[in-house]
């Protein structure tokens, strides 16, 4: 069957339903497909901090009644080492804050609000950056979808990246650990996230409402579940997690969800290639240390929706040219930052002393020189993005 849209998306993540709905609050129509169920991604976990600007967009768009009822507004967040928390003052040193929500209820929130062809359960995707056609399989079905551009936000492991990947330049670095993560029905034990650098490795306490938690550990990237036994994951917690107050105790609870995830920092340019504009986690990918990913994502479709609404009104192809350098402008930013912030929090399995101690001399700068928390501050509560203006 043969399908015309104006815009072909790949991947109903973040990315894609932003932008479909961004389109669509502009008159653009547009046709997303996703290769998995709708119960699949809307019950995905993943990461859950909102910056400040990816809050009011989704309220400008008309997506945030949910987010405001339930999300969880932080004004700071600590970071805790030498058996100490520093709290990072957000509100006093930037005027804005960060909310806690988690990105599976982002999603549902887009999905239900989305209006247009949304398709499910799609297979054998196939895109063509030349000619704007997408080819898919939808209800045993082969669909042959006729666009004037497509927006590739189908991830990391999509089809879109590779099908111009003699087009790329491509800068990645891995790290020598990964992240084990549980979702926990324990109510938080702080108001804030505590980002911990212990002697026995990187620590994260954050949340998603008063009962559940979301913990981080690090661990080897080789690691697996089964050398981490409920109980293992509470103790390692509670001794990375420890300070010189006897009030402090982490809260435990039955663990409801686990997964070890690599940490990787990656980047494809250009993010155009023809017709087809990558975004999202299918051009770049940072460590979860600075909170990035799904914010990042939301700035690539806000600079892709802005300039495919001048191509729709007027022609001009300039904020569309400049996509890929507009968005590459704040993706290295947010590599940066996201490096920065993992660098200085997790243990270097090599045991270094003397790279230990450039980390605590970070730590107690950061922590104790305004202009350094500042810095810290702003990039974390997400810098302004510079919208393009057609000339
Ligand atoms: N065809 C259709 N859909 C696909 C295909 C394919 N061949 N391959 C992957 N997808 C879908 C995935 O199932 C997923 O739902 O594309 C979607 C991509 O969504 P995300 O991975 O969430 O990426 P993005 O929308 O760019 O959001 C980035 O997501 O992974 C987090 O930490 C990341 O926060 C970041 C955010
Ligand atoms: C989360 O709440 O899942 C979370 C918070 C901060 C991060 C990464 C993940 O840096």
């Amino acid at each position: 069957m043969n399908v015309r849209t104006q815009v072909a998306i790949v991947g109903a993540g973040p990315a894609g339903l932003t932008l479909a709905h961004l389109l669509r609050l502009r008159g653009i129509d547009s046709v997303v497909i996703e290769n998995r169920s709708r119960e699949y991604v809307e019950h995905r976990i993943r990461a859950g901090v909102l910056e400040h600007g990816t809050v009011q967009l989704l309220t400008e768009a008309g997506l945030a009644d949910r987010l405001h009822r339930e999300g969880m507004v932080h004004e700071g967040v600590e970071l805790l080492f030498d058996n100490e928390g520093h709290r990072i003052d957000f509100a006093a040193l930037t005027g804005k804050s960060i909310t806690v929500y988690g990105q599976h209820e982002v999603v549902k929130d887009l999905i239900a609000a989305h209006e247009g062809p949304l398709h499910f359960e799609v297979s054998d995707v196939h895109v063509n950056p030349s000619s704007a056609v997408v080819e898919f399989v939808h209800n045993r079905q082969k669909q042959l979808l006729q666009a004037d551009f497509i927006a590739g936000c189908d991830g990391f492991h999509g089809v879109c990246r590779p099908a111009i990947a003699d087009q790329l330049t491509v800068y990645e670095r891995e790290y020598p650990f990964a992240w084990l993560g549980i979702l926990a029905e324990a109510p938080p034990s702080s108001h804030e996230l505590i980002y911990a650098y212990s002697p026995r490795g990187f620590a994260l306490h954050s949340m998603r409402s008063p009962t559940v938690t979301r913990n981080y550990l690090q661990v080897r990237p080789d690691e697996n579940l089964d050398e981490w036994p409920d109980e293992r994951i509470w103790s390692e917690l509670r001794l990375r997690l420890d300070r010189d107050d006897p009030a402090w105790h982490l809260a435990d609870g039955p663990i409801i969800e686990k997964s070890i995830t690599p940490l990787r920092s990656f980047v494809a340019d250009p993010m155009r290639y023809g017709r087809l504009f990558l975004a999202g986690d299918a051009a770049h990918i940072v460590p979860a240390t600075g909170a990035k990913g799904l914010n990042l994502a939301v700035a690539d479709v806000i600079i892709l929706a802005d300039g495919l609404t001048e191509w729709y009104s007027s022609g001009d192809e300039q904020l569309l040219d400049a996509y890929s350098s507009a968005c590459l402008r704040r993706v290295w930013r947010v590599q940066h930052f996201s490096w920065w912030m993992t660098t200085m929090l997790h243990l270097d399995p090599s045991g270094d002393p003397y790279a230990r101690q450039l980390q605590l001399s970070q730590l107690r700068y950061v922590t104790s020189s305004a202009a350094a928390a500042t810095s810290l501050a702003e990039n974390y509560v997400g810098l302004p993005l510079h919208r393009q203006e057609a000339s």
